[in-house]
């Protein structure tokens, strides 16, 4: 879009959302402010599948061109949608003018406690998306969890693009998906420990494009520990990034739907494996290992599951390794209808007798990979005190180094102090245990930090 048509379009969003602020919804000029505002939207559109509005300081920038130095009212609108967490606004081809009555209503009600991204979708509004940007602030020399957050970062973004090139009906750009994977399978290699640690963060409000992310990081680590390596494991890393991507047909009301869904909608659910299977099959230089994961993933060890009838065969490998990943991520994540889950539940889970859902023997060597408290997560220790896993224990996955970063009271220590929950005392107990995992989201405390 050219540097004129996206300071258009920029005006006309900040003149209708003004306009909802002083009149009711059915005055004729909020119906005019909408009209053009669709109209600007639609002429961006036509062009690429999705537009991307970024708020960065007090600068608006537009399919990554920064708009230039902008007039006062143009600073106020960036700082008030700043101020209310939304860093980036997405439109997607197919945009409709209810959507943009949608848009306009959701976001000129201040009083609900409800999140916006979650009113956009009660209100149908399918078509735009909300969300922070994750800014290249670290330069390449660095390294560790620094680095690894890049990557990290980088791969959600680009899987949304991904999404959304899906969802408007273009094919996924097979290009951009290799560098996610590449970026991947190198922290997969070199520093599994942030990369784990990662996909265990919850705080992403994102969940469809950090599940691709995680799915893929967690299958290419599950791989890699089978001694897969170079091309292939790039191949089962894409497969996993794309499992889900038939999703991009199913109704918002399904897929976010807080309750259980009923067999209709159950029914409409499980058609994102054939339309996933369809959508890659048609992708150029698409691994053929990837429409046939997006295909089997919901199926058991006994085939039951679904699709349905599907006659006899074996299931690929990377499928069961993906369903593995998938299950796990599912759960461990933050959903609207539940929390997500401590490591040690989700195992029990996993692990129940016979579960015809996993390969028994890659679910165990998952569980071993994993570890029973992984480096990166909150643990709570006997004495009460709040510690970040470290290092696990090379036989004892009960017993982990740790860092003490909070003391019994619930304040945070200026010295972090690091304990080996092995070690006994002079009478032969532990004086420090670990007794459970804590989330993180209900600390405020950000234990990469740590690490
Ligand atoms: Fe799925
Ligand atoms: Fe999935």
């Amino acid at each position: 879009m050219d540097e004129k048509k996206a300071e258009e379009l920029i005006r006309r969003l900040a003149a209708a959302l003004r306009g909802t602020e002083l009149y009711s919804a059915t005055h004729p000029l909020v119906q005019r402010g909408v009209d053009s505002l669709t109209a600007a939207a639609h002429e961006g559109l036509q062009r690429t599948p999705t537009v991307i509005i970024g708020f960065l300081g007090d600068e608006v920038v537009v399919d990554g061109t920064r708009l230039p130095k902008s007039t006062a009212s143009l600073i106020g609108f960036a700082r008030d949608l700043r101020d209310r967490g939304i860093e980036k606004v997405t439109l997607n081809r197919g945009l409709s003018r209810a959507e943009v009555v949608g848009l306009i209503a959701a976001f000129s009600d201040r009083a609900s406690p409800v999140p916006l991204a979650d009113r956009l979708i009660a209100r149908g509004v399918r078509n735009v998306t909300l969300g922070r940007i994750v800014v290249d602030e670290v330069s390449d020399d660095e390294a560790g969890i620094a680095a690894a957050r890049r990557v990290y970062g980088t791969a959600v973004e680009t899987a949304e693009m991904l999404w959304n090139a899906a969802q408007a009906g273009d094919l996924p750009d097979p290009g951009a998906a290799r560098k996610i994977i590449d970026g991947l399978a190198r922290l997969v290699t070199q520093d599994r420990t942030s990369l784990m640690a990662l996909t265990a963060l919850k705080k992403y409000d994102n969940y469809t494009f950090t599940h691709m992310v995680n799915v893929s990081a967690l299958a290419m680590a599950q791989a890699r520990a089978l001694n897969i390596d170079g091309p292939l494991l790039r191949e089962f890393g894409f497969a996993a990034l794309m499992h889900d991507i038939g999703k991009v047909h199913t109704p918002l009301e399904v897929l976010n739907k807080p309750g259980k869904l009923s067999k209709d909608e159950f029914d409409v659910m499980k058609r994102h494996v054939v339309d996933g299977a369809h959508i890659l099959r048609r992708t150029p230089e698409m691994p053929a290992l990837a429409p046939i994961v997006a295909f089997e993933h919901h199926l058991k060890q006994d085939l039951s599951g679904y699709p349905e009838n599907i006659g006899d065969r074996k299931l690929n490998l990377c499928t069961m390794i993906v369903s593995i990943a998938d299950v796990f991520d599912a759960l461990r994540s933050n959903r609207p209808y539940r929390q997500g889950l401590a490591t040690v539940r989700i195992r029990s889970i996993m692990s129940e007798q016979d579960n015809p859902a996993f390969n028994q023997v890659l679910l165990k060597r998952f569980v071993n990979l994993m570890g029973l408290f992984p480096v990166g997560n909150l643990v709570r220790l006997n004495t009460g005190e709040i510690a970040v896993v470290t290092a696990e224990h090379p036989t004892d996955p009960f017993r982990p180094q740790v860092k003490i970063i909070m003391d019994t009271d619930g304040g945070m220590l200026e010295e972090p102090v690091l304990a080996n929950t092995w070690e006994r005392d002079g009478r032969g107990e532990h004086p420090h245990a670990v007794v459970e995992a804590v989330d993180p989201e209900s600390t405020d405390i950000d234990p990469l930090t740590y690490l």
